[in-house]
């Protein structure tokens, strides 16, 4: 992939000693430059420890960056002394001394002036911050300046209205960035593509065509030392509200009038503005208790450090909703989500009607037609995979369905990090795949009320795909390995 050059600009991370920033976001700006995309700009780490001077970050950066194993520790070290920075706050942030380094910095360095603030920080630590910035100058540059934020986005409707407010006025909306890491995902970005690029899907994209949608987001792993978080927040605030929802509005949306953030953004809300209310009675909860993955036995949810042995918390969620309006009126789009599953797996499954009638020896049942099914699959091997009927070779005469498969990998390679993705869409100022406003309060609407309700949460085995109960939402959710 030929690099794609961006502005000269300082990358502030707030949160730099993190674990979003240590994982997630030091390596993705390794690799970028890496690859020669970030040539002219200099990352400012902010965290709380004010013992760390510069040398110490980049000792510390070193480090993680080498046990990863990419690159020789003579690259690491060259890269370490030439982009990285650090500021300590303390525990009482002085955001004039802040403004001050920035500033000091950019004279050094020759930096025009353009700024990204990533905050990579605690939920609570947000609103203080962002206002911090505020007051000190920093929500307006020389330059351009981009506030990215990382979810959660609220905790509900309220908080995420009170929220936009705070952060809006610092910082007007053309300048925000809240991330939504699925959305960085090439598959779920080839997903436009794939609707609107090609004639074929999008002519059979409604409900005369198809029967069901299914989407899942399934992972193996535990919390994860996330517990205290979690014990809070729970699946449908931790994934229903913001990923499988972002992803159920690309998949229901309309045409967009471009490949535009605003026309997009637009189509989304339109979706979600035309959910019918999720009846609690189409939501089933579930906590994982103790089983197998992998033939390894593991711990219940409540057994896991950090966990109350009494916990409610649903760690598993799957529901039901509807789009109505005249594309998708009476087509169920299934979503679910869970912790403790038996594999890790996110995929869109579109499944298509029947035909109405088996003309090959329709009393057999090794003649009974299976419907057409498109799977697009996010993680964690990432392509599409449509099933069709195709006749068994021999005798007796039987159906049998196969695979019409694509692979990313096996197409173009290694497929971009979704935080590189999301990087470089902030410093190319591309909203397109980032959560608007407007966007982030339909989505808690939809789900506020179902917050406050007391849905039963039932146990299932770890290592299995949820409680028996889900069978009452009728799904026929595609486990098989594809
Ligand atoms: N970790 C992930 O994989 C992941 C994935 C998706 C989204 N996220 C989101 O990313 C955000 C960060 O998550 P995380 O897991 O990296 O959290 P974390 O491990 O708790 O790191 C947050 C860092 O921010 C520091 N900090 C707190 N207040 C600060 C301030 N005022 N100025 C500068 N630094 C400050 C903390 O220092 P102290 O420890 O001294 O307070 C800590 O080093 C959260 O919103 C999370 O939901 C994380």
């Amino acid at each position: 992939m030929s690099p794609t050059k961006v502005a000269p600009h300082l990358f502030v991370i707030l949160g730099a000693l993190g674990d979003l920033a240590r994982r997630k976001l030091l390596p993705a700006l390794y690799h970028l430059s890496a690859r020669g995309d970030l040539s002219a700009c200099r990352i400012l780490g902010v965290d709380t420890d004010d013992k760390l001077d510069d040398n110490g970050f980049r000792a510390w950066a070193h480090k993680l960056l080498e046990s990863t194993g990419e690159a020789t520790s003579a690259d690491i070290s060259q890269w370490c002394a030439k982009y990285l920075h650090y500021f300590g706050t303390g525990r009482s942030p002085n955001y004039l001394k802040l403004a001050a380094r920035i500033e000091a910095l950019e004279r050094e360095h020759r930096l025009p002036g353009n700024r990204v603030f990533y905050l990579a920080l605690p939920s609570g630590a947000v609103p203080a911050v962002v206002a911090g910035l505020g007051k000190a100058g920093l929500s307006r540059g020389p330059g351009w300046t981009r506030l990215v934020l990382e979810k959660p986005f609220g905790w509900d409707l309220a908080s995420a209205q009170k929220l936009n407010l705070e952060v809006h006025r610092y910082f007007d909306e053309s300048q925000i960035y809240r991330t939504d890491h699925f959305l960085g995902k090439e598959t779920v970005q080839n997903l436009l593509v794939f609707r609107f690029g090609n004639t074929f899907f999008e002519h059979l994209w409604s409900r005369e065509h198809i029967e069901s949608i299914e989407i899942t987001v399934a992972e193996s792993l535990r919390v994860e030392g996330r517990a205290a978080y979690y014990e809070r927040a729970g699946a449908l605030r931790d994934m229903v509200q913001n990923h499988l929802t972002q992803l159920m509005t690309l998949v229901a949306m309309e045409v967009p009038a471009a490949f535009k953030s605003e026309a997009i953004r637009n189509e989304k809300i339109k979706v979600l503005e035309q959910i019918t209310p999720i009846h609690p009675q189409d939501v089933v909860l579930g906590q994982y208790t103790s089983g197998r993955i992998g033939g390894e036995k593991v711990a219940g949810y409540r057994e896991e450090p950090g966990v109350s042995p009494n916990s409610r918390t649903a760690t598993f969620v799957a529901l039901k909703l509807e789009v109505a309006n005249w594309r998708w009126k009476g087509v169920p789009f299934h979503l679910r989500t869970g912790k403790r599953l038996p594999r890790r797996c996110t995929q869109i499954v579109i499944r298509y009607h029947c035909a109405p009638v088996s003309i090959f020896h329709p009393f057999e049942s090794s003649c009974n037609i299976q419907p057409n099914v498109l799977v697009i699959i996010l993680q964690p091997d990432e392509g599409f995979e449509l099933l069709f009927q195709v006749k068994a070779p021999g005798q007796p005469f039987r159906l049998t369905t196969q695979p019409l498969h694509f692979r990313y990998a096996e197409a173009f390679g290694k497929l971009l990090d979704a935080y590189e993705t999301i990087i470089l869409d902030v410093l190319h100022g591309d909203q397109t795949l980032f959560v608007c406003d407007r966007e982030v309060e339909h989505a808690w609407r939809l789900y506020d009320e179902l917050l406050d309700k007391d849905i039963p949460v039932y146990p299932y085995p770890a290592g299995t795909w949820g409680p028996a109960e889900i069978d009452k939402l009728g799904a026929s959710w595609l486990n098989r390995s594809v």
